[in-house]
C-alpha cells in the first residue's frame, strides 16, 4: 500500500486528509476510516462505492471482464483443474501439490456423513417445500450439531469448520432432492469424486449400480467451479456480517443460504430458466424484451446485469460452451438453448441494454445444463450454494486470521427529529 492522501474539503473547515490505499490489483481506494470520529459517515446505500473489507481470494475486474480466483483466471481453472483442487486453492492460497490434494480429498470423504438427526430434521418439511428452505433448516441445525466442541478462535477448528461444510453440503442438497421427490435417502459413496458422488447421491437407483457419466460429471465440476467464489457479493457479504459477532458458523452459513435464495442473487438460475420456458420461442422475444424496458413493469431479463460486470461475465463465456457440450451429448431438444441464444443476440445489440452495458451472467446458461442434467429448477440455487459454500468458508476463515471486528454500518436518519410523548391510549 502506497502513501498518496486525498483531502476532504467541508464547509471552509479544515480539510480532513485520507489516506489513499492500493491493492495488488483494482480502484484506488480512500481510507475513510477516521471520518466517523470528525462527525461525518459516507453514506453508500447498496455499496456500490464501499470496499468492506481487504482479502486476498477473488479478483474481479468488472470492465475487462475478468475473474481471478488467488490469481488463476476462472478459464484456465474451468478447463484444466477439477472442483476440490479449486476448493484446496481458495482455502489454502496455493495450488496442492499429490500428498496435499490427497490428504484433503480423505479429509472430506471422512467427514462427509451427516449426523442422523439431520434427515429427521428433513423429514418434518413438507415435500413440497423449496430446497432452499431445507437447506437454511439444515445448515442452521448442523450449529446445534457442532457447537460446544467449537471454538472458533482456534485455527485448526476453523479448518475443520470448512471441511466438515464442504463435505455435507453436497449430502444435504443431495437429500433435499431425494426428500422432494419421494426417493429413498442415498448415503455418499467415497469411491467417486466430489461431482460424481453428487450425481449417485441425487440419481442412483438403491437397486441398480450406477454408473457415472463423465460428461456430467465434468459438467457438474464445471458449473461448482464457476460458481465457487465472487468476492463481496451478497451472500458472501451475509457471512461476513454474520460471522463478525462471533456467531456459530453453520448459523452464518444458514444466513448466507437465505441470502443467496433472492432472484437478484443466487435465485436468478431458477427464474432464469422459469423465464425462458415462458418466453418458449423466439417470435416471443420481442414482447419480454418491450418488458424488461419498461419502467413501469417489475419484469427484468433474469440472468442479465451484474453490478460488477460491466462486461460479459467469463463465467457465462464458459457456462454457455458446457451447455453445447451437455446438450450435443445427451441429444436432448435444444429448443430454450436456442431462445437464449437469440435472446442474448438481441438484447446485445439493443441500446437500452448496450447504454447500461448489461451482458448475459452466470445464471443465464447454467439452468439449461441443470435442467438437461434431470435437475428440476427448484433446485438450481442449492446447488449454486452447495458450490458457493467453499468461498463463504474461505471468507469467514479470512476475517478471523485478518482480526476479527463486528460489521456495525451507520445511517442517514430521516425519521422525527426529539418530540415529546402524549398516549394516544390513556385518558
Ligand atoms: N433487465 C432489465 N433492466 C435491467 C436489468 C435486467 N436484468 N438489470 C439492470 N437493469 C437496468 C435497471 O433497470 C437500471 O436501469 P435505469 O438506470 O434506467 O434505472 C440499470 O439497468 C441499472 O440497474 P441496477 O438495478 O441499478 O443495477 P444493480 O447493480 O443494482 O443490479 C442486478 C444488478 C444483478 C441485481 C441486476 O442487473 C438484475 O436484477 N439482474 C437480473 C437478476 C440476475 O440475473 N441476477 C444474477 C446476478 S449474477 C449471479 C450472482 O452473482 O448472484
Amino acid at each position: 500500500m502506497d502513501k498518496k492522501k486525498a483531502i476532504l474539503a467541508i464547509d471552509g473547515k479544515d480539510p480532513i486528509e485520507l489516506n489513499i490505499l492500493r491493492g495488488s490489483l483494482g480502484c484506488q481506494e480512500l481510507d475513510i476510516r477516521t471520518l466517523g470520529a470528525q462527525g461525518y459517515f459516507a453514506f453508500d446505500p447498496g455499496f456500490t462505492s464501499t470496499a468492506s473489507c481487504q482479502s486476498s481470494i477473488t479478483y474481479i475486474d468488472g470492465d475487462k471482464g475478468v475473474l481471478l480466483y488467488r490469481g488463476f483466471p476462472i478459464d484456465q481453472l474451468a478447463l484444466n483443474s477439477n472442483y476440490l483442487e479449486v476448493c484446496y486453492i481458495l482455502l489454502y492460497g496455493e495450488a496442492p501439490n499429490v500428498k496435499q490434494f490427497h490428504d484433503f480429498k480423505i479429509s472430506l470423504t471422512h467427514n462427509s456423513l451427516l449426523h442422523e438427526q439431520i434427515y429427521n430434521l428433513l423429514r418434518c418439511f413438507c415435500r413440497h417445500a423449496h430446497p432452499m428452505a431445507m437447506l437454511c433448516g439444515m445448515t442452521g441445525a448442523l450449529a446445534a450439531i457442532y457447537h460446544d466442541s467449537m471454538d472458533v478462535h482456534r485455527k485448526s477448528h476453523r479448518d475443520l469448520i470448512a471441511i466438515r461444510l464442504l463435505a455435507q453440503m453436497p449430502t444435504m442438497v443431495s437429500m433435499c432432492y431425494r426428500y422432494a421427490t419421494g426417493k429413498p435417502f442415498v448415503y455418499p459413496c467415497h469411491d467417486f469424486s466430489y461431482s460424481g458422488n453428487i450425481l449417485y447421491m441425487m440419481f442412483s437407483d438403491p437397486s441398480e449400480t450406477y454408473v457415472i457419466n463423465p460428461i456430467l460429471e465434468r459438467a457438474l465440476d464445471c458449473i461448482l467451479i464457476l460458481h465457487a467464489d465472487h468476492e463481496q457479493n451478497a451472500s458472501t457479504s451475509t457471512i461476513r456480517t454474520a460471522g463478525s459477532s462471533g456467531a456459530n458458523p453453520f448459523s452464518c452459513i444458514s444466513a448466507a443460504v437465505a441470502s443467496l435464495w433472492g432472484p437478484s442473487h443466487g435465485g436468478a438460475n431458477e427464474a432464469c430458466l422459469l423465464m425462458l420456458e415462458e418466453i418458449g420461442t423466439i417470435e416471443n422475444i420481442p414482447v419480454f424484451l418491450r418488458r424488461a424496458k419498461d419502467k413501469n413493469d417489475p419484469f427484468r431479463l433474469m440472468g442479465f446485469g451484474h453490478r460488477v460486470y460491466k462486461n460479459y461475465d467469463p463465467r457465462a463465456m464458459v457456462m454457455r460452451e458446457v451447455c453445447h457440450e451437455v446438450l450435443n451429448h445427451l441429444e436432448v431438444k435444444k429448443d430454450l438453448m436456442e431462445v437464449a441464444m437469440e435472446l442474448e443476440y438481441i438484447a446485445l445489440h439493443d441500446s437500452y441494454f448496450i447504454e447500461r452495458k448489461l451482458y448475459p451472467n452466470i445464471d443465464f446458461y447454467s439452468g439449461i445444463i441443470l435442467k438437461a442434467m434431470g435437475i428440476p429448477s427448484s433446485m438450481f440455487t442449492a446447488i449454486f450454494a452447495m458450490a458457493r459454500t467453499v468461498g463463504w468458508i474461505a471468507h469467514w476463515k479470512e476475517m478471523y486470521d485478518e482480526g476479527i471486528k463486528i460489521s456495525r454500518p451507520r445511517q442517514l436518519y430521516t425519521g422525527y427529529t426529539q418530540r415529546n410523548f402524549n398516549s394516544k391510549i390513556t385518558s
